[in-house]
């Protein structure tokens, strides 16, 4: 269905992320006839640029990044039909005027914050002063939504001195993942999970997000990020949320939100021995995979973490005595994103299985393959006697889409698509950000105050050793990163 014709202004809609991902999801919708032709796409940037200039960007963009798409006859013309150029500059009154004068009254006009925190003030401020704000205005914002629970609330609150929090859109695009938000529909749309999601049935929660990838372009960002702030913070808390949280009344932005709320307040501090931090290190006899993290980011004292394994606690009545264990890196084995629920062993085997041998496990994919698989022990199929095996019943989402199994929409449509439609719903709100920060904050300081060296891993791994310690302590273990 496509959406009513809008009016949306990028800034930094020169920069890397407009490049690599706005730019060509609006592209994608566009093909998919959501994105009507009588939308307009503003870039708005301090470069002098051409609408001429600003199309061919575009046109390298999708080339790059939508390639499939560009195939298609005559849409990429059309598109480009949809995009205008304004310069202006944040820091100064320059082109102000001319980006009020382009936007059409009476349709949905989003702002796109794509640019660094630093120049949301000035954003908000000229485009109230240019009297741009409207019922229908919505403001996007990117993270990293500040560095620590202080500046989160600076920005909190110089948005919300402009803006009401109805119409901001703080992007974590691990909301808008196809099995994201197909995991509140297994949990919620069906009667089979919901009695044993507990922790009378469940044993544990494993949520890794591994990335094969080094921390690249964005060296000076990350080394002072770090996979706590860059990752743990918004994309894995987001996950944990998801997983944990009580049934929302309906699927509605606030409900959604207050239950995810509630999880994060519901959770104890980290403790020091339950964490630990890696820094890739190249492999010496692989020299070619790459450079160490410090090689590569061009601080050799650097300690900052490229990789986080953490066991955390929901002090609540339904997660009492579950552990979630968290992980995230990058430069490891490969790329995969899963989620695994180990639900209990059965009390008794009268097969004589012995204690973890066969378990149920609810493995919930976000990439690659996105897709859910449930573990369960059956017979070993033939006349050997009682054999137990295990199985996977399969939900992989590509052979369930078509044919062609191809791949789902990107984050970054749905999530663009959501914001014009104005459902917040896969947005998070001012007061769970911070509620994030509150938690990962003492846990930072904790390691800056002793000084804590990252473990070494190499580079294609699986992390440190200690992570698999940390399994280990409690008799459990990570499964694979594949
Ligand atoms: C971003 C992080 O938010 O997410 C990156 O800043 C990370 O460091 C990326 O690589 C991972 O996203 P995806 O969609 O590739 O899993």
């Amino acid at each position: 269905r496509p959406v009513d014709p809008f009016d949306l202004v990028i800034f930094g809609a020169t920069g890397d992320l407009a490049r690599r991902k706005i730019l060509p999801a609006l592209f994608k919708r566009f093909c998919a006839g959501q994105v009507p032709a009588e939308a307009r796409i503003i870039g708005a940037a301090r470069s002098d640029l051409s609408v001429q200039a600003f199309r061919d960007l575009l046109t390298a963009s999708v080339t790059e990044y939508a390639p499939e798409h560009v195939r298609e006859p005559g849409m990429l013309d059309r598109f480009l039909e949809c995009l205008v150029y304004q310069k202006v500059d944040a820091r100064s009154a320059e082109g102000w005027g001319e980006l009020a004068a382009l936007l059409v009254l009476d349709r949905v006009r989003a702002f796109y914050f794509s640019v660094g925190p630093s120049l949301f003030a000035d954003l908000a401020r000229r485009i109230r002063e240019y009297g741009m704000v409207t019922d229908q205005t919505r403001i996007v914002v990117e993270k990293p939504f500040g560095q620590d629970l202080e500046s989160a609330k600076a920005l909190n609150a110089t948005l919300a001195s402009h803006f009401d929090e109805s119409v901001i859109y703080r992007i974590d695009h691990y909301l808008g993942k196809e099995t994201v938000q197909n995991l509140m529909v297994v949990r919620f749309g069906n009667m089979l999970f919901e009695p044993l999601w507990n922790s009378q049935y469940v044993d544990h929660i494993q949520i890794t997000v591994a990335e094969s990838v080094g921390v690249g372009g964005r060296a000076e960002y990350y080394d002072r990020a770090g996979a706590m702030r860059d990752m743990v913070q918004n994309h894995l808390m987001q996950l944990l949320c998801l997983i944990a949280m009580e049934p929302p009344a309906k699927y509605d932005p606030d409900a959604v939100r207050d239950e995810k709320l509630k999880v994060i307040r519901a959770l104890d501090p980290v403790k020091p021995h339950h964490i630990v931090r890696g820094q890739y290190v190249a492999d010496p006899e692989r020299p070619e995979l790459g450079l160490g993290y410090r090689d590569e980011v061009g601080n050799p004292r650097s300690r900052t973490e490229s990789y986080i394994g953490l066991k955390a606690h929901i002090s609540n009545w339904r997660w009492a005595g579950t552990p979630f264990y968290l992980r995230t890196g990058k430069r490891l084995v490969a790329r995969s994103s899963v989620i695994n629920v180990r639900f209990k062993d059965a009390p008794h085997s009268m097969f004589g299985a012995q204690p973890g041998q066969h378990s149920n496990v609810l493995s919930i994919r976000l990439q690659p393959n996105e897709g859910i698989t449930l573990q369960v022990t059956i017979k070993e199929p033939g006349p050997g006697g009682i054999q137990l095996t295990d199985v996977p019943l399969d939900m992989t989402f590509a052979k369930a889409l078509g044919p062609d199994g191809r791949d789902p929409a990107d984050a970054y449509e749905r999530l663009i698509v959501d914001v014009i439609r104005g459902n917040q719903t896969l947005f998070m709100r001012g007061d769970e950000v911070e509620a994030a920060w509150a938690w990962t904050d003492p846990v930072i300081a904790g390691w800056q105050s002793c000084g804590d060296v990252p473990k070494p891993y190499v580079i294609g791994s699986t992390g440190p050793a200690d992570a698999d310690l940390l399994m280990k302590r409690d008799e459990r273990r990570w499964r694979g990163i594949n």
